[in-house]
């Protein structure tokens, strides 16, 4: 299969082009979304600052910027806080559905299941409506993080209990989650981590996202499919895997030997390294200090002592590769200190991210290409048809 080229209907040969796996460094599209700067550890949504952001907004007022790219005004902003607290029921069938799920199965699959089955419900693809479009970020901002504190209920044998619409957002949500009221502190930082993990430009499971809305599909299949690429370990998922490795380590005094025996096995320290920044992530920064605000108020928690030592110990070794704490290394300890269950953390980062998704999916459809890459095809050339008595003993599967 040879690519054309758009300008001059030139066929791109795959070999002229050159193979990059992962495509590491290849711009796929244009976006006005977030700005990352790897080498100076600087992250913006629509130009502003993630640390101002953190400081002075809240997570759905993120949202609105992310998607529709401006801060909106107090009006629209409350129209829009409205519109999202009128719509966090989900109906009884998708809470029926979810029964079924097995209570052993990660919530991530819960999750995308249960979004995906959103589409089942708004079943009119209208994507070039505007009011469409605002209906179905509206229902999936509003939606998502009741489905994760349903499935939580769920599979300890309970009845999810209905949101709260005295209660804002981020409030809400935990309380949807443990039963009970969050203080104000808690809910403060929650709706904090909220904003730092919604967007991130063009990380694997946004890429899905709109590789997904390139085929002008329905935005529930959209958010269903970034869902699952966020799940994997070297992504989403690594903010449960730090919490299980600081456990294992267990002791400060542990943390070096830890380190050289995983670093001479090439084993990947989870919550270290990233695709682009090649600094220490400036939302680990953050919340490293949002977990210092939540350990002076309830209490130290020892794993704390642990990953600080690693980080420590990390410079020598895998600073020197521009290797250092990510987005997933410190989260995991503010969530923990929260009262959110470990398989829980990357479903949250699922609630937030979905603001990042959406934004991109709205992009993609105002200029939109389907995304077809090419290959370099490296198997048989042609071969005959062989009768089953002809073959020999099959390759090892
Ligand atoms: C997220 O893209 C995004 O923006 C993602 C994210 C977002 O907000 O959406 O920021 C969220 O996914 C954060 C990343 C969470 N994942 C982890 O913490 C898992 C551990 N990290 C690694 O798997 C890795 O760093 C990645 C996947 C994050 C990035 O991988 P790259 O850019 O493909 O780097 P690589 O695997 O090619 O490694 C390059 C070198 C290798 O050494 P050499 O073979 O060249 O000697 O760096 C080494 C790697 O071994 N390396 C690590 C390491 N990460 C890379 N060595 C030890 N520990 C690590 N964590």
């Amino acid at each position: 299969m040879v690519a054309k080229d758009q300008k001059t209907n030139h066929h791109l040969d795959p070999t002229e082009i050159g193979l990059r796996p992962g495509l590491e460094g290849v711009p796929v599209t244009q976006s006005a979304i977030c700005d990352i700067d790897g080498v100076k550890g600087e992250l913006r949504y629509r130009g502003y600052p993630i640390a101002e952001l953190a400081s002075h907004s809240s997570f759905l007022e993120t949202t609105y910027l992310l998607i529709w790219g401006d801060l909106p005004s107090p009006q629209q902003l409350r129209d829009f806080e409205r519109e999202v607290q009128m719509h966090r029921r989900v109906s009884f069938r998708v809470r029926d559905m979810m029964k079924c799920f097995p209570a052993s199965g990660h919530p991530m699959d819960a999750l995308q299941s249960s979004a995906a089955s959103l589409g089942l419900f708004y079943s009119r693809r209208a994507i070039d409506d505007p009011q469409y479009v605002y209906d179905a970020v509206v229902r999936l901002i509003a939606k998502i993080p009741t489905m994760v504190a349903a499935f939580q209920l769920i599979r300890k044998g309970q009845d999810p209990i209905q949101p709260r619409d005295d209660l804002a957002y981020s409030a809400n949500f935990l309380y949807m989650l443990t039963e009970r009221e969050p203080d104000p502190l808690s809910a403060r930082i929650f709706d904090k981590c909220l904003i730092l993990h919604a967007e991130h430009s063009l990380n694997a499971s946004t890429f899905s996202a709109r590789v997904t809305a390139s085929t002008l599909t329905d935005p529930y299949a959209v958010i269903a499919s970034a869902v699952g690429t966020l799940a994997g370990p070297l992504h989403g998922g690594a903010n449960e895997d730090v919490i299980k490795m600081l456990e294992d380590i267990g002791d400060p005094e542990q943390a070096n030997s830890y380190l050289e025996k995983a670093i001479a096995k090439k084993q990947k320290i989870m919550g270290f390294g990233h695709r682009e920044y090649k600094v220490k992530d400036p939302r680990a920064s953050i919340l490293q200090g949002l977990a210092e605000e939540l350990f002076a108020r309830f209490g130290k928690d020892e794993m704390y002592d642990v990953a600080r030592t690693l980080e420590k110990q990390s410079e020598r070794s895998l600073g020197k590769k521009g290797i250092y704490p990510n987005v997933d290394f410190y989260s995991g300890l503010v969530y923990r200190k929260l009262g959110i269950p470990r398989d829980l953390f990357t479903p949250v980062f699922a609630i937030s991210r979905v603001a990042g998704w959406l934004a991109h999916w709205r992009e993609q459809l105002g200029a939109n290409r389907i995304f077809r890459p090419s290959q370099i095809y490296t198997g048989e050339k042609s071969r005959k048809w062989k009768q089953a008595d002809d073959r020999l003993s099959p390759t090892s599967i």
